[in-house]
């Protein structure tokens, strides 16, 4: 399976803060906010990942990340030149999906909880259609919002409902079969003007293909679309950090716990950023298991 990151969009809604950087580059604690969404597709064993961003941005990720080698991965970036919509991801991402299924995760969307990993588990085992992953949320209108029958089973998804019909909002992670490339190829623009991945799941509910996974209250996900969730989504990182005494989103750890790179590697990264109690941290991971 294949991954993408969305990190495109004006950033608009966190100007000034946003004019001269993109959005999904912003810190968010101690790291890049685009680390927490990568830290989901590589919970979720994914190693081949797409960074999709404006091109004004495009280097800055390449900064960060490279060709992924350091965290174990293989990256990839292409270009979004407009904000026209999630479901462009599979448009501009083709190629690189080829014949693969496909995760696409928001680029400023936080995840966060055990048992995350189960959960992705269970939507790639899954042969085909697709998955999304919903959160009881009191602003729904906000978002995509699902409403589910007794058994869980989705009833029917609406984009930003004004009288939304339940609490399930739909978080900024979905995966796919193979199929959503031709699926998000043919659908039409929204009234805003984006191609809407709410539109792609419409199509898997109305074949019987959808299905969602409710995130419990265990879990936490906070997306950073506005100054005061930003701040929120920092503080909560870092109130698990020092409390818990363990990383929120370290990549290192995350890759070497997924056999992605060795333990000198874990080494080496955390001896280039001991400066900071992030790469303490994966010094401390490294000498446990050394
Ligand atoms: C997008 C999707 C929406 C989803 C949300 C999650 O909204 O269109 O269905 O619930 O992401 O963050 P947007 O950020 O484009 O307003």
């Amino acid at each position: 399976m294949k991954g993408i990151v969305l990190a495109g969009g004006s950033g608009s809604r966190l100007h000034p803060a946003t004019l001269a950087v993109n959005k999904q580059l912003v810190p968010v604690y101690d790291k890049p906010m685009i680390y927490y969404p990568v830290s989901v597709l590589m919970q979720a064993g994914i190693r081949e990942i797409l960074i999709i961003s404006t091109p004004d941005y495009l280097d800055n990720y390449l900064a960060v990340f490279g060709d992924g080698a350091g965290f174990g991965l293989k990256m990839s970036y292409a270009v979004q030149p407009r904000p026209e919509g999630l479901a462009q991801a599979f448009i501009i991402g083709r190629d690189f999906i080829g014949d693969d299924d496909v995760a696409l995760v928001l680029g400023d969307n936080i995840f966060f909880g055990a048992g995350l990993n189960d959960m992705l588990a269970r939507a790639r085992s899954r042969q085909s259609g697709a998955t999304i992953f919903a959160y009881a949320v009191d602003d729904p209108e906000r978002y995509g919002v699902v409403t589910l029958d007794a058994a869980g089973r989705p009833l029917h998804i609406v984009e930003k409902p004004s009288r939304p019909q339940s609490r399930w909002a739909v978080t900024g992670l979905y995966v796919y079969d193979n199929r959503v490339v031709d699926i998000a190829a043919g659908i039409k623009p929204s009234a805003r003007g984006e191609l809407e991945i709410t539109d792609v799941n419409e199509v898997y509910l109305r074949r019987g293909e959808l299905h969602v996974e409710c995130m419990s209250r265990g879990y936490t996900w906070l997306d950073m679309g506005t100054h005061d969730s930003l701040l929120e989504a920092g503080e909560f990182v870092r109130t698990i950090q020092k409390r818990q005494g363990q990383l929120v989103a370290g990549l290192e750890e995350i890759a070497f716990q997924q056999g992605f790179i060795t333990l000198a590697q874990l080494q080496e990264r955390g001896i280039a950023l001991d400066k900071t109690d992030y790469g303490r941290k994966l010094l401390a991971i490294a000498a446990e298991h050394a």
